[in-house]
Order: C-alpha cells, then sequence, then structure tokens
C-alpha cells in the first residue's frame, strides 16, 4: 500500500505513514497560505520535466475541481481540464472509457478523475486520482473531513462521528467509514430504512433508528445530500418527509453537545438536510472544509507525485 507514483482510487490505498504524511504537509500548507508564502517553499518537484494534470470531471463538481485546480497551480502543476464531455468525442459514439485512455495517450504526469462507476480498469501508466467514483468512494473528501476533525478535537480517536442521511449512495461516507475507523473513531449513522446502506463494509457498524438519541450520542454530525440524481426519489418518501425526519434544524441544535460540530462535503441544500441557523451555527465547520480541500488536495498531489520536501 503505498501511492507514491500510483493511483490513488480508495482509502485502502494508503498506508499509515502516509496518512499522517498527508495531514503534515496540509498542516503546513495551511500555515504558509496564512503567511501569504508559496507552497513551493515547502517542496519541490524532482524532475526536470513540466508537470500537468488531467481533469477529467464527467460528473458535476465545484469545491473538488476548483480546489484541486488551484492546488495544482500552488505547486507549479499545470491543471488541464476535460469538463464538457458533450463538446467532445464522446458526443460522436465514444464511450467514457475509450476517451479516458485516449487521453491517457497524451502522458498527463496524473489524472484527477470524477467519474460515475468504479469499474474503469487502472493499468498506473499514468497516476489516477479518484475525486469521486460514483457511490464508491471519495478518498480526498474523507481526509478533508478526518483533518477537520483533528483540527477542531485534537484528534479522531474515540470521537463519536455520526453519518446522517443518505447512506446508501454517498461515496464521501464509504471513503469516511474506512478512514475514521483506521484513525480509532466510533461511527454511527442514521437514516431512512431504503437508504441504509447494504454493501458488507457497514454490517457492524450502528444504525440510529431514532434521530434525537443519535444526535445527543454525537461528538461530530456529518450530514449528507440527497444523491437524487443517483435514484431519482424512489425512495420511498419524498424530501418533505424526508425533512421531518432527517432534518438538523432549530429542535435538533438544542439537542446536541455544546462542543458537538457540524460537517457537510457540501453541496448542501438549505432546507432539506438543515436549517440555514444550522449551516451558520458556531458549531458548523462546513466552509473550513471548503478551506481546508486546498491543503489535504495539495498535500496528495506532492505525495503522489513524490515532490521532495523541505518543510
Ligand atoms: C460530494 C460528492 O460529489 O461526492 N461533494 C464533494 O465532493 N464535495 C457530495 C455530494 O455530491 O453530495
Amino acid at each position: 500500500m503505498s501511492i507514491v507514483n500510483k493511483s490513488f482510487v480508495s482509502i485502502d490505498d494508503l498506508n499509515k505513514k502516509e496518512i499522517e504524511t498527508i495531514f503534515q504537509r496540509a498542516k503546513v500548507f495551511k500555515k504558509l497560505n496564512s503567511q501569504k508564502k508559496s507552497f513551493k517553499s515547502a517542496c519541490f518537484a524532482n524532475t526536470d520535466q513540466e508537470l500537468n494534470a488531467l481533469l477529467f470531471f464527467a460528473e458535476p463538481s465545484t469545491r473538488t475541481r476548483i480546489s484541486f485546480e488551484i492546488a495544482c497551480n500552488k505547486l507549479g502543476i499545470h491543471p488541464v481540464l476535460f469538463l464538457d464531455i458533450h463538446s467532445s468525442s464522446i458526443a460522436k459514439g465514444e464511450s467514457l472509457d475509450e476517451t479516458l485512455s485516449t487521453l491517457k495517450c497524451l502522458q498527463p504526469s496524473v489524472v484527477i478523475l470524477r467519474y460515475k462507476g468504479s469499474q474503469f480498469k487502472f493499468d498506473d501508466s499514468v497516476p489516477v486520482i479518484n475525486a469521486g467514483f460514483g457511490s464508491y468512494e471519495h478518498p480526498t473528501q474523507a481526509l478533508i473531513d478526518a483533518f477537520t476533525i483533528e483540527e477542531a478535537k485534537g484528534s479522531v480517536k474515540c470521537k463519536k462521528v455520526l453519518i446522517l442521511g443518505d447512506v446508501l449512495h454517498s461515496r464521501v461516507s464509504n471513503s469516511n467509514l474506512k478512514l475514521l475507523k483506521r484513525l480509532g473513531a466510533e461511527v454511527a449513522f442514521c437514516s431512512p430504512t431504503s437508504l441504509i446502506p447494504k454493501d458488507p463494509l457497514w454490517s457492524d457498524v450502528t444504525c440510529f433508528s431514532n434521530l434525537n438519541y443519535s444526535l445527543e450520542w454525537a461528538d461530530v454530525i456529518m450530514c449528507l445530500r440527497i444523491q437524487e440524481e443517483r435514484h431519482g426519489m424512489s425512495i420511498g418518501l419524498s424530501l418533505a418527509e424526508y425533512r421531518d425526519n432527517y432534518h438538523l434544524g432549530w429542535d435538533q441544535l438544542r439537542r446536541i453537545k455544546s462542543d458537538c460540530i457540524i460537517l457537510h462535503p457540501g453541496p448542501c441544500i438549505i432546507g432539506v438536510e438543515m436549517s440555514r441557523e444550522a449551516f451558520t451555527d458556531k458549531r458548523s465547520l462546513i466552509k473550513n472544509q471548503v478551506t481546508n480541500g486546498l491543503f489535504i488536495r495539495s498535500a496528495v498531489l506532492s505525495l503522489i507525485l513524490d515532490f521532495k520536501w523541505l518543510a
């Protein structure tokens, strides 16, 4: 297990040392950023070749794409964007897989890939970073979330993390479960019956059927968006029913611990998974997660592309 010069598809690809290294580097990048210093003062690419990153996003994205793009700029990696699949050869009938393997022939230094499934064959000729694969995994988001918990709570170990919402279709929750367990957190979830995950990964995870109990239990609440694009709302309940039973609003905010933190990978649909008050509550670190995305993704890129570390 190592991601140096290799693809990073799952949390399973990281060894323990690499998780620590990513967090250490992210801290250094965060500090440099606050001092308005260049990330290149902490590390350098160990090659004369120009580095470029192909950002291949076949599903919508805001935070993930822009944070990777800025991270590339900060590290001197040229980002090449492939976003509008409808103006590419895909519109002429070429499959997504075929287009991707064709673009790999142009030998980008790394491919940052958002993709509908998880079935792509990874030949490792060019490292691929998973920037969200269907309902499979989203490992850089999990790193951001764990890093944000560690910043707020000192450590992830023994913290009670409640994942709330559409766990069944969430790639974020799969990566989070793997990473948080490895870091020693206690993870539980609360979702409508139709959105309970079926993957064996979740079989020994506590499932709360009562929202109020779960809120009182949690040190960290991670809300998830209803992934309507993956199930077309054929989940046995309407958005209004979802809101009535699983929404984080005024009443729920009064139940959670005073030092509990609220996370959401975004995009957050205000009025569905949480109210404006919950989004802006002093315990909400949702905006910190977005900012931390820049530092974590810079750290991941520097590790995969084997940058020499000076700091
Ligand atoms: C998530 C994603 O795309 O998986 N967002 C993100 O990357 N920040 C979550 C979602 O779309 O609900």
